[in-house]
Parts: C-alpha cells; sequence; structure tokens
C-alpha cells in the first residue's frame, strides 16, 4: 500500500517528477538478434513483467579484495569471512545513484512503495505492464520462440535509458538475455539396459587404487558408482561428520526439478542404511515447487541430493527449488517471467542471515548467451557468497569443449555476435572466477570422461590464483593449437573434477543409472562439505571460496589431488584437449584425496603462518 506520507517524504526528498520525462535517452545495451531465436508477436501490452535493475557497486574492488586475502591460505586473513551486513555495505550503490534512479520510476509514476529492494539497496525490483516498461526503457518488447525447444519468453534485442542515468544502472533485465538454462546430465538410461551389460563376477578382485583408502575399491565401481565407491575412491571411509555442529550442506534445483523424498528413502535403504528415514529441508524460492508424486521426481534433483545427502550424511541437508524458469508460455494470464533463476535464488540467499557452508549447483547456460553486463553482476553476486564463507561448486558442462551436440548440423560452435566464427563453448556460471567449476572423470582407475566440460571464458580473464596451473598447460600445447577457438587469457575450466558417469540413484520408484557432471558437482561438494564439517568441529572457520586454496595446495602438495592424465574432451568437430600431468581443461587439478586434504586443512593456517613467522623473527 502506498501511504501518503511515503509519499510526500519521497517529494520533499527527491523532488518526485521534476524530471522531465522527455530526458534524452541513449541506447544502454544492443544485442544482435540471437542465433536459434524467432522473433514473433509484438507482447501483449497489459502484460506485467517484473523488472530487475541493477545499480553500480562503486566499492565491488574492495569486496573483491576481502574475498582474496579471506580465501588466501597463505594470508593471515585466512578463513576472517565477512558478515552479511559487511558484505552489503561493499555492494551498496552511491546515494546518488539511488536517488537518480527514484527520480526517474516516480517520473513514470513508480514510488518506493511499488518497488522492493535488495538489502543492500543494489537491486530495483519493479513490475509494471509491458506497455510502461516499452516507454520507459524506449523499446519495443516482443515474444520470441526458441526454434529446437518451443520456449517461449519475451525480450528486447536493445533498450535505452535517459542520459544521465547511464552511470547510475548497470543493467535492466528482462531485456536482452536469450539464455536457455540447461540440466547438464546425460547418459540418462535405465538399469534394466544397464545390467545387461554387467560383466563384473560378484567375487573379483577389487581395483587397486593407491590413492584410495585402503589402497583399493571395489571391483563393482568400473561399473556403477555407489556412495561406498565414491568414499572409497576418495579416501572417505570412516570419517563421521557432524550433525550438530553448525555444519550444512546445499543443493539448487531449478527447471521444476522436484528431489524426492520416497526415492531417497530408497536411495539410503541401499546406499546408506545409517541414513535412513532422514530428510532434508525443501526450500521454494520464487514460485518454487515440491511435488512429492513419485512420477513428478526430477532425474537431476535426485541424483544431485541423494548422492550428496548420501555422502554427507548426517550433515543437515537444504533443497533450494527456485522457479521461474523456462518454458514460459506468453499468455496474458501468465503473472511474470523473470526467467533468470540464478539471480532469483541470489536475492533469496543473499538475504539469509545463515547459509549452508557448501552449495552445488548443476545447471548451466551456455556463456555466449548471457549479456556479458549480466554474467558479470551474477558472478559478483557469487563473490558475495564465497566472502561470507559459502564454498560454491558449479558443473562444467557436458559437451567437451562443444555444446554436446553429436549432429554436426546441429552443434552451435559459432560465436553469437553477428560474426558467426566457429568457436569453443564455454558455460556460465562454470566461467565465473568466484566459483569451483567441477568436471568429471569415469572408470577405475579414474581418466577424464568424454563430455567434461572444459575450456576458457570468453568474458572473464584468467584470475591470478590459477595463472601459474594453466599457463604450464598452454606452454605444453603444440603452437597454434586451435588458434581462434578459444581465449587462451580467459578464466580456464574446470578447476577439479570427481566422478561423472554410471551412478546409481533412485527415480520415481526404479533404480536408473545416471552420469553427468551433474553427478561431479555434488559429489564434489560433498568432499569439501566433509572437509567443513572437520573444519568446524575444530572450531575452525569454513573453507569458503575455494579456488585459491585448491591451486596453492596443487603447487604445494599435488598429492592431494589425484592427477587425471588420460582421456580428453571432444567437441566442436575436434578432439577437444588432453588431460595431462597437472592441471588441464578437461579435469582441473584433479580428484579429490580427502584423507590428505583433511590433515591439511584442520590445521589453522592463520597459525601455522605466525607460528613460522615467530621461529623465523
Ligand atoms: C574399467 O572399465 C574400463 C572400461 O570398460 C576398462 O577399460 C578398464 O580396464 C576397467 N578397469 C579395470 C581395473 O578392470
Ligand atoms: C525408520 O523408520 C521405520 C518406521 O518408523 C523404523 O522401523 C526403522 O527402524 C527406522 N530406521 C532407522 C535407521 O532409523
Ligand atoms: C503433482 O503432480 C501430479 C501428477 O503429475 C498432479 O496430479 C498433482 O496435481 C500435482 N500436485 C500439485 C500439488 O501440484
Ligand atoms: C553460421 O555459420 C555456420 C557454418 O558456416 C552455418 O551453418 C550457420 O547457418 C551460420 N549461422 C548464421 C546465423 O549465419
Ligand atoms: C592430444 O594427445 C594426442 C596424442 O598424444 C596428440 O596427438 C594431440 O595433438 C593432443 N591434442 C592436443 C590438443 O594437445
Amino acid at each position: 500500500m502506498r501511504s501518503l506520507s511515503a509519499l510526500v517524504a519521497l517529494a520533499l526528498a527527491f523532488g518526485a517528477a521534476a524530471v522531465p520525462s522527455t530526458a534524452v535517452h541513449k541506447v544502454k545495451e544492443n544485442v544482435v538478434s540471437p542465433r536459434g531465436w524467432t522473433k514473433r508477436a509484438p507482447a501483449p501490452s497489459d502484460h506485467i513483467i517484473e523488472l530487475r535493475i541493477a545499480l553500480p557497486q562503486p566499492k565491488f574492488d574492495v569486496l573483491e579484495k576481502h574475498l582474496y586475502e579471506v580465501s588466501d591460505p597463505f594470508h593471515e586473513r585466512y578463513g576472517q569471512h565477512l558478515t552479511k551486513e559487511e558484505v552489503e555495505a561493499l555492494v551498496a550503490p552511491e546515494a546518488e545513484s539511488i536517488h537518480l534512479v527514484n527520480e526517474w520510476l516516480a517520473s513514470h509514476g513508480i514510488y518506493e512503495d511499488d518497488l522492493a529492494r535488495s538489502p543492500a539497496k543494489d537491486w530495483v525490483h519493479i513490475k509494471v505492464p509491458v506497455s510502461l516498461a516499452e516507454e520507459m526503457l524506449k523499446t519495443e518488447y516482443h515474444i520470441w520462440t526458441h526454434d529446437a525447444s518451443g520456449d517461449s519468453v519475451i525480450r528486447t534485442t536493445s533498450y535505452s535509458l535517459p542520459e544521465h542515468l547511464h552511470e547510475h544502472v548497470e543493467l535492466i533485465q528482462p531485456t536482452t538475455v536469450f539464455s536457455r538454462t540447461k540440466s547438464l546430465k546425460t547418459s540418462f538410461r535405465f538399469s534394466e539396459a544397464q545390467e545387461k551389460s554387467v560383466a563384473i563376477a560378484a567375487n573379483a578382485p577389487p581395483i587397486s587404487v593407491p590413492s584410495a583408502s585402503g589402497g583399493h575399491v571395489d571391483a563393482s565401481c568400473n561399473q556403477t558408482i555407489t556412495v561406498t565407491c565414491i568414499l572409497e575412491l576418495y579416501n572417505a571411509v570412516g570419517f563421521k561428520a557432524s550433525a550438530t555442529n553448525g555444519n550444512q550442506i546445499g543443493i539448487t534445483g531449478y527447471l521444476e526439478q522436484f528431489a524426492n523424498i520416497q526415492d531417497l528413502q530408497t536411495f539410503f535403504a541401499e546406499q546408506r542404511p545409517d541414513a535412513l528415514n532422514s530428510t532434508f529441508k525443501t526450500i521454494l524460492i520464487n514460485g518454487g515447487e515440491n511435488n512429492q508424486t513419485l512420477d513428478e521426481a526430477g532425474a537431476e534433483a535426485n541424483l544431485d541430493t541423494q548422492f550428496a545427502y548420501g555422502l554427507t550424511f548426517p550433515t543437515p541437508a537444504t533443497f533450494y527449488s527456485t522457479g521461474g524458469s523456462p518454458p514460459f508460455i506468453p499468455d496474458v494470464l501468465t503473472p511474470d517471467d523473470s526467467n533468470e533463476p540464478y539471480t532469483e535464488w541470489l536475492d533469496f540467499v543473499l538475504k539469509q542471515k545463515t547459509l549452508p557452508q557448501t552449495i552445488s549447483t548443476s545447471y548451466a547456460d551456455d556463456e555466449q548467451t548471457v549479456p556479458v553486463s549480466f554474467a558479470k553482476r551474477v558472478c559478483a553476486g557469487f563473490a558475495q557468497l564465497g566472502a561470507r564463507g559459502v564454498s560454491l561448486t558449479f558443473s562444467s558442462g557436458d559437451g567437451g569443449v562443444g555444446d554436446g551436440e553429436e549432429d554436426p548440423a546441429l552443434q552451435e560452435c559459432f560465436t553469437n555476435d553477428g560474426r558467426n566464427v566457429t568457436r569453443f563453448v564455454p558455460l556460465f556460471p562454470p566461467s565465473c572466477p568466484f566459483v569451483t567449476a567441477v568436471g568429471g572423470t569415469i572408470h577405475v582407475p579414474e581418466t577424464a570422461v568424454f563430455f567434461s566440460g572444459g575450456g576458457f571464458s570468453d568474458v572473464f580473464p584468467r584470475p591470478a590464483y590459477q595463472q601459474l596451473a594453466v599457463s604450464k598447460f598452454l606452454n605444453k600445447l603444440a603452437p597454434g593449437t586451435y588458434a581462434g577457438l578459444f581465449n587462451p587469457n580467459g578464466r580456464a575450466i574446470p578447476d577439479v573434477a570427481a566422478q561423472a558417469d554410471l551412478f546409481r540413484i533412485f527415480l520415481s520408484g526404479r533404480p536408473v543409472s545416471i552420469g553427468g557432471t551433474s553427478a561431479a558437482a555434488p559429489t564434489f561438494a560433498s568432499i569439501v562439505s566433509l572437509l567443513n564439517s572437520a573444519r568446524i568441529s575444530k572450531g575452525l572457520p569454513s573453507l569458503g571460496f575455494l579456488n585459491p586454496l585448491i591451486y596453492a595446495l596443487q603447487a604445494t602438495d599435488p598429492s592431494v589431488f589425484n592427477d587425471i592424465t588420460t582421456g580428453n574432451n571432444p567437441g566442436c568437430g575436434t578432439p577437444g584437449f588432453n588431460a595431462t600431468e597437472g592441471w588441464d581443461p578437461v579435469t582441473g587439478v584433479g580428484t579429490p584425496n580427502f584423507g590428505k586434504l583433511k590433515d591439511i586443512v584442520t590445521f589453522d593456517f592463520a597459525d601455522v603462518l605466525t607460528n613460522a613467522a615467530k621461529l623465523g623473527a
């Protein structure tokens, strides 16, 4: 409800409606018509659209500096994460930006009570009819349909703002975002088919893997991955996580993916009997749903929750079901179509005082379909979580260096910028330098799985933490290798890897074998969560943003990761990159050795360094 006093206060404070609506507009953002989408009818003018307006975060570089200091194991501030309020102060916009945007909104009849703000006031949300959005942004919205899937969205390829607002507004969406969040799963097949191919005798001797718990892994793990296989392979057998020390794990779900509780119990009965009857908290965000009908169980959500919760039991677990994702039916009765799931999720979690210390996501878009301004802003949201001590894992993608399309006629290995030149296809968010991108392996002993997403961002430059490891790899490449197909100065993907195929889960009451880097991300996150459990029980802070630690450890004690040196990740009609000794764009620095990592991270790095300094003095 808009109150009179609020109106008066606004008018007094800002001289509302002082700006003539004839202010000179200039184009703020402009994209070429996206490949694979067809512009259909004009958007219905009375359709309500939820616009999110991003105000610049002038102190973001200070936040980034803090993030790197508290995440660098050799820094004295390691682990001294920021509070919610400290992070908010560092992403707050200038008062002038807030004022000028208010003034502009007021000139269109939109006042404080008509809008919502993020706690830091760096985002403003308004719900307006398309006709008003078109007037405010001097644009025309259309219904666009994605050719391959038939999904429809309301978008424009260009929008304008009064010239004086350009430096006070970073971006406004939905306008130019034409991404389609993909659920990263492949090789989904039912176990009947799989059982026919099972050739491992019940009495086959275990496979010897020196870095594994006890030095060996059950022979069956070469064909079927279970919770026990992962614990054996990554040297985590026998570790007991705490149920009560405050450590938690979170899994995100989008695209109407529901994690089914009955399937989870069936999975526990088979693979983690001590976890039977335990469950998780489902949090619904932005109209996210949670239909527990067995037939509605989502393969992605079940895979992520069954393995993450099975591996980390009894760690308290959360599943976030975020709505607002395609397919959107452009019906005038549909209330809104924000269609930007990561920002909806970030809005929600950044408002929470307490968060799971480890959160895994198995969804992504082709980086080039996300406008650069939007990718940077979402990535800045992930940095805020890192600064607060949250570790974020993302699956690196299931298309190798390409888009996963096998039929050359359908491959989309071309730039989307109007030049249409051949290019590898990195994915976002894994390309964001503030998250940990997880690639995939298969079999025992491990080798890179062919679909493991890897490569180099075209948006984000290479962060310092991976400079040494990545340049070693690039120096080994034959000169001219894939010249023009990737950006050798970009943020390199993935950072790490984990098993990514032949996972046995339960779906709608039946066992299925499923794979994808979708399986690898929650698996790696689970190992991180167990490490956090060990640290928190010793009174140490959570690991937070992992990458500086990962590359520092790899440089000082490479044995904490199982280096994957065989396999490659074909795509775009090429064999892709090779897994090699050291970091590579297929499996990163490799898969985790929990036992060794635990021994290292349960030391207080700050203490160790302070003591070393004292001894030296
Ligand atoms: C595991 O399976 C792969 C693929 O079938 C095979 O090449 C490899 O030899 C197997 N490993 C062992 C130890 O049997
Ligand atoms: C789970 O619940 C069932 C039914 O209440 C009970 O019989 C069983 O003992 C419980 N199992 C565990 C491991 O708590
Ligand atoms: C859940 O899904 C079932 C089957 O698809 C459907 O009949 C039911 O109405 C749904 N329930 C809710 C609460 O949406
Ligand atoms: C881009 O180039 C490829 C390969 O030459 C071609 O198949 C495709 O149709 C082109 N797309 C556009 C939008 O021009
Ligand atoms: C991958 O390794 C093979 C075999 O050694 C080699 O022929 C090929 O050039 C390598 N590919 C790249 C991209 O380095």
